[in-house]
């Protein structure tokens, strides 16, 4: 699939966002090795950092479904510039869907690629939490 019909997976996801209190909504679509589309939306709650970002949804959703291998995750919003996920976001993309392009977009312009990599520099690891005698 084509980085740009898997934005407009992301963008179309945005429309199912709960997101009564910020009223920012966020739409994601995660693309598996298998060549499946996993798609997500944040889900806030009232106690508010209880709240599920879009990413994280579509992450979540995937590897309850059994998909342990990604390719790339699309991130839409309604913001005019980029929009970049947050930093819980780019920890649990990175540790768990591993080097994936994170493809941004936004809303009159051509999507940008960056690597999960690039967005969290020197991150924490599953190498970190080797046992020390
Ligand atoms: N949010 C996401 O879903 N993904 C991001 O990358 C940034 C932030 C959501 C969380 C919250 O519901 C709203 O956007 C405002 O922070």
């Amino acid at each position: 699939m084509d980085y740009s019909s898997l934005a407009k997976r992301a963008r179309a996801a945005k429309k199912h966002a709960y997101a009564p209190y910020s009223r920012f909504s966020v739409g994601a679509a995660l693309l598996s090795r298998d060549g499946r589309v996993f798609t997500g939306c944040n889900v806030e709650d009232s106690s508010l950092g209880l709240t599920v970002c879009a990413e994280r949804t579509a992450l979540l959703k995937a590897v309850s479904e059994g998909a342990r291998k990604f390719v790339a995750i699309a991130v839409a919003s309604d913001e005019n510039g980029f929009t970049f996920p947050c930093g819980a976001c780019r920890q649990v993309l990175l540790d768990i869907a591993g080097d994936i392009d994170v493809v941004l977009t936004a809303p009159r312009s051509k999507v940008k690629v960056l690597k999960a990599s690039e967005l969290l520099p020197f991150p924490f690891g599953a190498e970190n939490l080797t046992r020390k005698k």
